[in-house]
């Protein structure tokens, strides 16, 4: 129902059901928040986001208050910026003060929101937090004196990632946000997936930062350094840079990169479409063998920690196929390196990856080789574009260019995998092949694209059925594996993303990007899809000639071998044996 109320004396439409802060958002009115989630229910902990409403004695919280018929609000009276102004002040007075040296600078709602209330001076100066850092994660790092105990953080690891990894300890003014014993955020329960990062306001919460020793090898004449990008870090990464988004920056990475130092730069569509024809290949004999488990994906290295933490009894329906970012430096380091007469432990390998989740999965025990890590370090789209101001490339007026051979073909369908049913999608159109012996027609599979709850499709193929499920955000992983072990879903290929969305908004991706930003991330995806010719990777010339120089077939000894992960079964204990 419709009603008016009045705003700032003018009359605006209001909702029944909503509350003050929703109805003015509608109606193009800006408050202030810091607690608030956009569609999680609210705490009302900061009361940045009050208003004063005739009438009523004191001011309002409006991200909980419902909007009601009789109302007459001032979002920006004397009394409410007064209040705004008293509470930033009490939440800057025991701040570390170190903007200079904060990778939130310039990107810090607590920082803004001082600017726009003016505050240009200290006048209260509290004690100030003495918590120390909190290095135990490989992927992501804690500075808790810059924590304003909003907790957003804590709802959204409960709710969206349902694991908790993050809590509110103690209470009135010794209230901190701590990990379970304090005993730093472990692998035993965080799966890395970086969500938090992304919704926290202030810099107490970043990724774990590889530029330094991607610098060390740089500058280390003994060291061959080769760089691959992932398609998500490629669409995030023009916001992060400053230049125009809605375009992918492949040949801005191998220019910048070439410039930089790096000997080749790969796009990771390669092995991308290697892990696509293992995927496919093992889904087509499980359903012509009629094989009644699910298939599980396994490229999402916060999925499968969530897996091995939570859910055991599953892991042996988890496809063993490595990951694309693993697959690529499994070529670089055993294939490029014989080619080129290289040693193997003389080359530096770097993923350009939108996750933070892959500075974990680099380190997991299977991935060692030889007692040799395959991917040396991992750069976030953010440090990404750190790495390239760092070293004065201006990507304005650089000239582009393609990424190095040998491993320069990718299909579309690689570039898929960037975005939540892209996965399924780019493995459905070579597995609709291997059934049928003839290509799908079209290749677009609508049904796995929009909408962000899960997604189910069938796919006919010839005399066979093929059910699939796309999820993303544990949230929905968890409700659907419930699902299956209640009997209630039977289902052949199941596609799951830690990150809501899928890659495109992973954890490494630019803080503070809007639905619209991520949306045009998985347009640009799409867009590559229509317009360009190789869009299965089984049409992958150096896929082909990859499987007749080295692996044989899709599944030979020699792909399993190169292609698929070595010990799944073993679970890490905690950060400790990685460390
Ligand atoms: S990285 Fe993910 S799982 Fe870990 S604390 Fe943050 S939101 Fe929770
Ligand atoms: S760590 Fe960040 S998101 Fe979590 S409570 Fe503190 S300020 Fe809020
Ligand atoms: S945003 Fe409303 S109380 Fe924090």
């Amino acid at each position: 129902m419709l009603f008016s109320i009045e705003v700032n004396n003018k009359v605006i439409t209001a909702q029944r059901g909503e509350t003050i802060l929703e109805c003015l958002k509608r109606n193009g009115v800006f408050v202030p928040t810091l607690c608030h989630i956009e569609g999680y229910s609210p705490t009302g902990a900061c009361r940045i986001c009050v208003v004063e409403v005739e009438g009523r004695p004191d001011l309002v919280p409006s991200c909980s208050h419902p909007v009601e018929e009789w109302m007459k609000i001032k979002t920006h009276s004397p009394r409410v910026i007064r209040a705004r102004r008293a509470i930033a002040e009490m939440l800057l007075s025991n701040h570390p003060d170190d903007c200079l040296y904060c990778g939130r600078n310039g990107n810090c709602e607590l920082q803004n929101l001082a600017i726009d209330l003016n505050l240009r001076e200290k006048r209260f100066s509290g004690s100030k937090n003495t918590l120390k850092n909190d290095y135990a994660s490989v992927s992501i790092m804690r500075e808790p004196s810059k924590c304003i105990l909003c907790g957003r953080c804590v709802r959204l690891c409960e709710t969206e990632q349902v694991v908790a990894a993050v809590d509110f300890i103690g209470r009135g003014n010794q209230m901190t946000i701590g990990t379970s014993y304090n005993h730093g955020l472990s692998s035993r329960n965080c799966h890395h997936c970086g969500q938090c990062i992304l919704i926290c306001p202030t810099g107490a919460l970043s990724e774990q930062q590889h530029i330094a020793k991607v610098q060390e090898a740089l500058h280390n004449p003994e060291k061959h350094l080769v760089a691959q990008f992932s398609p998500a870090l490629s669409v995030g990464l023009n916001e992060n840079l400053g230049i125009k988004a809605g375009k992918t920056a492949d040949h801005i990475i191998v220019a910048a990169l070439s410039k930089i130092g790096f000997s080749k730069v790969f796009d990771t569509g390669l092995a991308t479409d290697l892990n696509i024809l293992e995927n496919a290949s093992l889904l087509a004999k499980q359903i012509r063998e009629g094989e009644s488990m699910p298939m599980f994906t396994s490229c999402c290295p916060s999925w499968l920690h969530y897996a091995e933490t939570f859910h055991p009894s599953i892991l042996p329906c988890i496809s063993p196929v490595l990951s694309p970012q693993q697959i690529m430096s499994v070529l670089i380091k055993k294939i490029y390196a014989s080619e080129m007469r290289l040693r193997a432990e003389d080359i530096y390998t770097v993923g350009l990856m939108p996750c933070t989740a892959k500075k974990y999965e680099i380190l997991r025990q299977e991935m060692l080789i030889d007692d040799l890590n395959m991917t040396d370090a991992v750069l976030t789209t953010r440090e990404l574009a750190r790495f390239i101001k760092l070293y004065g490339i201006d990507v304005n007026n650089i000239e582009p260019m393609l990424p190095h051979s040998p491993f320069h073909i990718r299909s579309t369908a690689a570039k898929l995998y960037g975005v939540s049913g892209g996965v399924t999608e780019a493995i459905l159109r070579t597995v609709y092949f291997l059934l049928t012996g003839v290509e799908l027609e079209p290749y677009k599979i609508g049904e796995v694209r929009s909408g962000s709850g899960p997604k189910f499709f069938t796919m006919e193929a010839g005399k066979y059925k093929v059910k699939t499920a796309v999820v993303s955000g544990m949230s929905q992983v968890q409700k659907l594996l419930k699902e299956i072990e209640a009997g209630k879903k039977n289902l052949n290929f199941i596609e799951v993303m830690a990150c809501p969305g899928g890659c495109i908004n992973g954890g490494g991706q630019k803080i503070g990007a809007s639905d619209k930003d991520i949306k045009t991330r998985s347009k640009v995806l799409y867009e590559m899809d229509e317009k360009e010719n190789i869009r299965v990777a089984h049409k992958n010339p150096i896929v082909h000639e990859l499987y007749q120089k080295y692996f044989d077939a899709p599944l030979s000894n020699k792909a399993v071998e190169f292609l698929h992960r070595r010990r799944l079964e073993k679970k890490m204990e905690g950060n400790e044996q990685i460390l």
